[in-house]
């Protein structure tokens, strides 16, 4: 079953065009890993897809819903993780997880058992009562990963998700990542190509605002071969790494 869609979604700022014609569609049980150097349109496409952002051109689904005509039932069904994670500084975790909760609806019994879920999987238990301005980054990060995911989403997009957590975190979320797939359709992005070999059934490469590959992350690594250039074995996430730089070498900002 497809819940994400997009066709032919373009976005420009002035006469810059940051995303340039992106289709492709996400079903249930597959974790789609976004790949591409910084400035590639990838947080941009998120916005997009989570209705965040007007598209120039072309639109975003949401379990069939418009993101963009139908903004309120295509946000039901999503969990969003922003790049940056905006949250409310002066609230504590607790306070805004359950504000979260609220908002989405859910009822006291629905929320504390979603919570307690919540806090043992991303083990927010020893900052519940802390003010969200005074956590550490990683901490923030968790807790923006806690937010979107507080109404149980049927669609998870998550802007680089693991980016300035710690190594041990860093496996727990691609953990919770995987064990929660199964039924829904996952969009991470990232910059470490051994998260994509480890969580991603997918990987889409964009540069340029424009799709380059979009395949299994065995199918990018079977491109490349087994020896680099300097003669050693290569291994999976190395060889992604080689064939990521061959086609996206030309920078962006140019
Ligand atoms: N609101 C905006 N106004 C003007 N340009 C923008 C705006 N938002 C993004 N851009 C430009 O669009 C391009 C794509 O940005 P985007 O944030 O989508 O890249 P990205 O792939 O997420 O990069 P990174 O890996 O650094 O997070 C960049 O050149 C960026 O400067
Ligand atoms: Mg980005």
């Amino acid at each position: 079953m497809v819940l994400v869609e997009t066709r032919a979604l373009v976005k420009r700022f002035g006469s810059f065009t940051a995303v340039d014609g992106i289709s492709f569609s996400v079903g249930s049980g597959e974790v789609v890993g976004f790949l591409g150097p910084n400035g590639a349109g990838k947080s941009t496409t998120m916005r997009l897809i989570a209705g965040f952002l007007e598209p120039t051109a072309g639109s975003a689904h949401i379990c069939g819903h418009d993101s963009h005509a139908d903004p309120v039932s295509a946000r039901l069904r999503l969990g969003y993780l922003p790049e940056g994670a905006p949250l409310y500084p002066d609230m504590s975790v607790g306070a805004f997880l359950e504000f979260v909760a609220g908002m989405r609806g859910l009822d006291s019994a629905r929320t504390r058992e979603r919570l307690a879920e919540i806090v043992e999987s991303i083990e927010l238990g020893s900052v519940w009562n802390r003010r969200i301005d005074a956590l550490s980054k990683g901490y923030k990060r968790r807790v923006g990963i806690a937010q979107a995911m507080v109404h149980d989403p049927d669609v998870l997009i998550l802007d680089e998700p693991t980016d300035g957590l710690d190594p041990n975190q860093k496996h727990e979320v691609r953990e919770l990542i995987r064990s929660i797939a199964a039924n829904k359709a996952i969009i991470i992005s990232t910059h470490i190509l051994e998260e994509v070999e480890a969580v991603c059934t997918r990987a889409i490469i964009i540069a340029r605002g424009r799709m380059l590959a979009d395949a299994t992350p065995a199918e990018l690594i079977a491109k490349t071969p087994e020896t680099g250039p300097d003669g050693m074995a290569r291994s999976g996430s190395l060889r992604l790494e080689d064939y990521f730089r061959e086609i996206t070498r030309t920078p962006v900002e140019a």
